[in-house]
């Protein structure tokens, strides 16, 4: 069974496909991360947009990126650049480099490929992203989009970054924070190739107010009913 989970940015999509991947003993697809790998070796190459289009594309076609520890951790080779690839720059240069529909093409085969190796090995697949319902498995089973409003989503991104420093003082604010989310929005929704919306058929769950085992349960039960034909 794949189960698709598609939404913008802190909408809380990697914690719950994560822990629902892990409920329901399937694979986890983190496919941002496939599109965060690329841009981290292309700014790597000293590639720019656009002028090097071309050769960033060919970097896609041919970059062995590889996902281990039940989808937590990428790497490219035996190289693990799961931290690398979470700065600022390359979050920024993801969202230009994952509209170059050379590098979709290239990626969502791969995907692909994943969810259909993982169904063999363990049953299923958990992917999350932008278009994983609407382009790359749009016959999934389960459709869920994930969704919060920016307020929240900035306020969960402050929250996250000073756990993460050990109670520092984040280098940007809750406004910065909630501008630079509805930005990312903007580009990733109004893109020509693959923008992010809900499928017809998806079943909306909106975050703000729940945890992230409200937001699992919810799944599980949507997934539990999709398996009973329900
Ligand atoms: O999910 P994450 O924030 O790590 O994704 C980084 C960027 O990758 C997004 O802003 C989006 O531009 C792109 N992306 C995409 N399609 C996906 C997943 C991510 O275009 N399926």
């Amino acid at each position: 069974m794949i189960i698709a989970i598609d939404g913008p940015a802190g909408a809380g999509k990697s914690t719950v496909a994560k822990a629902v991947a892990t409920q329901l003993g399937f694979a986890y697809v983190n496919t941002g991360a496939m599109y965060r790998a690329v841009a981290l070796c292309a700014l790597e190459a000293g590639f720019a947009l656009p002028e090097n289009e071309s050769e960033i594309v060919a970097l896609a076609r041919h970059l062995p990126i590889a996902l281990h520890d039940a989808g937590s951790r990428v790497f490219v080779s035996e190289r693990d650049i799961t931290d690398l690839i979470r700065t600022a720059q390359v979050g920024d240069f993801t969202s230009r480099v994952s509209a170059l529909p050379g590098v979709r093409e290239v990626i969502v085969a791969q995907q692909r490929r994943i969810g259909r190796e993982s169904e063999a090995e363990c049953g299923g697949a958990v992917l999350e992203g932008r278009d994983i319902q609407t382009v790359v498995f749009p016959d999934a089973p389960v459709k869920i989009y994930l969704d919060a409003s920016p307020a929240e989503r900035a306020r969960r991104r402050l929250s996250e970054w000073t756990l993460k420093s050990g109670g520092a003082a984040a280098p940007f604010s809750l406004e910065e924070a909630e501008r630079d989310i509805t930005g990312r929005d903007e580009r990733d929704s109004t893109r020509e190739t693959s923008p992010l919306c809900a499928a017809d058929d998806a079943e909306h769950v909106i975050t703000d107010g729940l945890t992230p085992d409200e937001v699992v349960a919810r799944i599980v039960a949507i997934v539990e009913r999709r398996a009973g034909g329900v």
